[in-house]
């Protein structure tokens, strides 16, 4: 027996049963209650918060018991035991590699971390000043003009391509973006190291040989990119899906998620974090900050989350991290406002009340301070490590028959038809 919904459209009196599956009903079932001659039922849901746009298997979130899953793997395992390739392989193929399947994946990865020489050249024609996540935006927008095979979207071999091409040259592009804000000159990648080391290496190297890093500094990234490689359906993987639904290519789709990760209330929001810690400046000034942010003067940034209503699993993970890379680093000195903020905050009535807790950006913005980042970098960290999660929602949408062009509707509240007035008589 199929589960129902019984409505009664109390402006006609007619029932209607509507058939509940996985929880949801369809909202294009609602079309049918109608008043005659008008339009159907329809939902109003500004900001999703209770419309489900796709079927997904890549990413599992019960917000209330603060559990994530990539593939039903947790996310406190991987973190422990995976890599961050390994996780890239499992976000976008299902299952965990083999050892021969993990060599050969991290093999394309590496081959492809070069960029054209052009791209270069158009990174180095911003300001000096440029924001990295507009520079890295625009050069992942362009990679499309590079690889114009990548708009044949139902080419299975042909995605499978651009998506290693796509991990494979964020942190290229990254790199050369943070070089560039240093004057420095751009460091090309070297196929001998890891994906993380690479990554370091590009961003630090000077005039030595060979740059090696830390092995505790290259985990902790590691883990943070871990950490942010998928969350199913946030802002920039809705960007990221409702712009591939028109069959674009994956890099003008993905140029859209970096797009929305860039904004303060997604990925943005842990250089907020970082700045308003500087801004309090010290313990004795907790307090007031706090007052400010009940009276609704201002958001506390890195707490509340639209789906944890506990404390985000990553959250705890990234203070564990934290600790390992201030061993090497020395401690950051705004850790000690930040630990008394949450002391503070997560036995406040209004803090206790919203189910307001610590999420991914509280912390990680700290470590990256002290892994010699500067604020701006930030988001392009949170960029690169959620590649993999973009990817996956985008090739899950490119082969979900069930998907349409994305297309909202909205409900109209301007004028209806009116004839047009000349200049002379307004
Ligand atoms: C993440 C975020 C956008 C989620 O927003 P949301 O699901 O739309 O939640 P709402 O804005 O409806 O918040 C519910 C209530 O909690 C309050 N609230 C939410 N986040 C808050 C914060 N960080 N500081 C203070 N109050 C907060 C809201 O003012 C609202 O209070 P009200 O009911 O009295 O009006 C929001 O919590 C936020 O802006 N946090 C700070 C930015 C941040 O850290 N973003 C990173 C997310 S990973």
């Amino acid at each position: 027996m199929t589960d129902t919904l019984s409505i009664r459209d109390n402006r006609t009196g007619r029932d209607y049963e509507i058939e509940i599956t996985d929880g949801t009903i369809r909202a294009a079932d609602l079309k049918q209650i109608a008043l005659d001659g008008e339009p159907g039922l329809a939902t109003y849901d500004p900001g999703f918060v209770n419309t489900a746009s796709c079927r997904s298997s890549v990413t599992y979130i019960d917000g209330d018991a603060g559990i994530l899953e990539y593939r039903g793997y947790p996310i406190e395992q991987l973190a422990e035991s995976s890599t961050f390739l390994e996780v890239a392989y499992l976000l976008l193929q299902g299952e965990l590699p083999n050892a021969s399947e993990l060599e050969a994946w991290t093999h394309e990865i590496t081959y492809h971390t070069f960029v054209h020489e052009n791209l270069k050249t158009l990174l180095q024609g911003f300001r000096y000043d440029a924001h990295p996540m507009g520079m890295l935006m625009a050069a992942v927008s362009a990679l499309s003009t590079f690889y114009p095979e990548a708009n044949d979207v139902k080419d299975a071999d042909n995605r499978d391509l651009q998506i290693a091409r796509l991990i494979a040259k964020m942190p290229t592009i990254g790199a050369f973006a943070f070089r560039h804000g240093k004057g420095q000159p751009y460091v090309y990648p070297d196929n001998e190291l890891s994906y993380v080391e690479n990554f370091l290496a590009m961003l630090f190297k000077m005039s030595e040989r060979k740059y090696v890093a830390d092995e505790r500094l290259v985990k902790a990234l590691d883990v943070l990119f871990i950490l942010h490689a998928d969350h199913e359906q946030n802002c920039s993987a809705n960007a990221v899906r409702s712009v591939g639904s028109s069959q674009v290519d994956p890099y003008s789709a993905l140029a859209s998620g970096i797009g929305a990760l860039y904004g303060p209330l997604h990925g943005g929001a842990n250089e907020q974090v970082l700045k308003m810690l500087r801004r309090i400046g010290t313990t004795d000034n907790i307090g007031d900050f706090i007052e400010g942010v009940k009276g609704g003067k201002e958001k506390l940034m890195g707490f509340g989350h639209r789906v944890y209503k506990n404390y985000d699993p990553r959250a705890k993970i990234i203070k564990k991290a934290a600790d390992d890379v201030f061993e090497v680093t020395g401690v950051n000195p705004l850790l000690k406002i930040a630990l008394e903020l949450e002391k503070i905050a997560l036995e406040d009535e209004y803090f206790v009340k919203r189910k307001l807790y610590p999420n991914v950006d509280f912390y990680s913005g700290l470590i990256y301070e002290a892994l010699s980042f500067p604020p701006e970098m930030f988001t392009v960290l949170f960029a690169i490590g959620r590649t993999p999660g973009w990817l996956a929602q985008w090739k899950e949408l490119t082969t979900d028959s069930e998907q349409k062009i994305a297309r909202p509707k909205q409900i109209y509240t301007g004028h209806r038809t009116r004839d047009f007035v000349p200049m002379a008589q307004r």
